[in-house]
């Protein structure tokens, strides 16, 4: 059996200690010894969010009176004295009637004809409000208020979307039975398209796409079947240069735009036509790894004929879990022009 001398041990372990790092390391490990646990105090500070179920609201409360007194200090001059301005952001207050609060369903939502939405007819969870008003308002020094300035304020607006009366005083104890009033509070409704049909509204076209989550026998992986059109690709000039070049959300050339486009490799011509660019980039991965990363990871290895059968055959695992698709529709001789394409850089000109 072999045997590692004391002398090899050293070497052996420094050896392994790159690899260990490049195949197993997490971002932990990266990081090991860079910054400390969160303290209590700084944890409490940052977990404010307050559920449908109110989990989470503090305990207080404040009077429309009171609240009066803070929306014209702190928010009248943005959203106007009735909450109906339309200038710096659309309306908060408007739109509902007696009867949403009897029904929880506001009527002029499924109109076509109503101009505009706003925050009170559309919002339905009163824990929305008390939270983003506590978060988020006033716009220029949001989290200022303290939690029964919150009460009162959203009291206030309640009060102006005749919710509440004059005199009320809104608090922990009795806000959910408020939360009853909300006109729109039985509103919410997933069955819905993206965008309106013919009828102009949303909710009476049914959704777009029926999404169950697939646990058994799924499909290897997405296939992409369609792209903006043109008009939209370039309707906000050439998208690439105004993203950040790493992120989720990198932009694209105007792919759809022939016009500009200038002569490119035939080779890069035939990964456009064959569908690979949707999945790879030249210089960065999309869903599979950039083309320069392949070009590097096979950099003097006869690697031709293995990557052609892969680009046929698709398969998972060199480049993490995602698999790439069978490219089943690929000639043999495409797929070999491809595979050296890349190998040999890919280059696009
Ligand atoms: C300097 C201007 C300004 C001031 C002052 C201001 N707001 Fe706002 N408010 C905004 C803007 C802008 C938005 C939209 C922000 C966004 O969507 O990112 C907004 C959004 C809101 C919304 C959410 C509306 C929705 O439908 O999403 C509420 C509620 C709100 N403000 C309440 C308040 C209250 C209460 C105050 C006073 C404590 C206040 N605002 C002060 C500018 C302001
Ligand atoms: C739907 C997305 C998708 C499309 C379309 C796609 N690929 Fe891939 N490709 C992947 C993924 C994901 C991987 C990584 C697979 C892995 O980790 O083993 C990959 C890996 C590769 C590799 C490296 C294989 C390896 O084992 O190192 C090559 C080469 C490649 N693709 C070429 C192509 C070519 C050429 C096309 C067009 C004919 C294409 N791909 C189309 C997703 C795609």
């Amino acid at each position: 059996m072999f045997k590692f001398s004391n002398a090899m041990k050293p070497a052996f372990a420094l050896a392994m200690v790159p690899l260990l790092f490049a195949t197993h390391a997490t971002a932990a490990d990266n990081y090991s010894g860079v910054g400390r646990a969160a303290t209590p105090a700084e944890i409490k500070a940052w977990d404010i969010d307050v559920r449908p179920d109110f989990k989470g609201l503090p305990k207080g409360s404040g009077s429309v009176e009171q609240g009066q007194v803070v929306w014209e200090a702190k928010c009248a001059s943005c959203h106007g004295t009735f909450g109906e301005n339309n200038t710096v952001f659309t309306p908060l207050i408007g739109g509902t009637t007696k009867d949403d609060i009897k029904t929880g369903n506001v009527a002029n939502l499924k109109r076509n004809d109503y101009p505009g939405r706003t925050t009170i007819m559309k919002v339905s969870s009163l824990s929305t409000l008390w939270d983003y008003i506590h978060r988020a308002m006033p716009w220029n020094a949001p989290k200022t208020l303290s939690d029964d300035e919150v009460y009162a304020v959203l009291a206030y607006l309640l009060n102006l979307a005749e919710i509440v009366p004059d005199d009320f005083t809104l608090s922990d104890s009795n806000i959910k039975d408020v939360q009853k009033l909300m006109p729109n509070r039985n509103g919410m409704v997933r069955k819905h398209a993206m965008w309106p049909g013919k009828s102009g509204l949303v909710t009476a076209t049914p959704p777009d796409t029926k999404n169950t989550a697939c646990m058994t026998n799924c499909k290897p992986a997405a296939k992409v079947s369609s792209t903006l059109p043109d008009y939209a690709q370039t309707s906000h000039g050439e998208l690439a240069p105004q993203f950040r070049p790493f992120g989720q959300t990198r932009g694209q050339g105007a792919a759809g735009a022939a016009a500009a486009k200038p002569a490119h490799n035939p080779d890069y011509a035939l990964a456009e036509k064959s569908g690979c660019l949707a999945c790879h980039g030249i210089n960065q991965k999309i869903v599979g790894p950039g083309f320069n990363e392949v070009a590097d990871k096979y950099k003097g290895q006869d690697a031709t004929g293995k990557l052609v059968a892969k680009v046929k055959n698709g398969g998972s695992g060199v480049w993490g879990s995602m698999p790439m698709p069978p490219q089943t529709d690929l000639k043999d001789s495409d797929a070999q022009a491809l595979v050296k394409w890349i190998l040999s850089g890919a280059p696009t000109q």
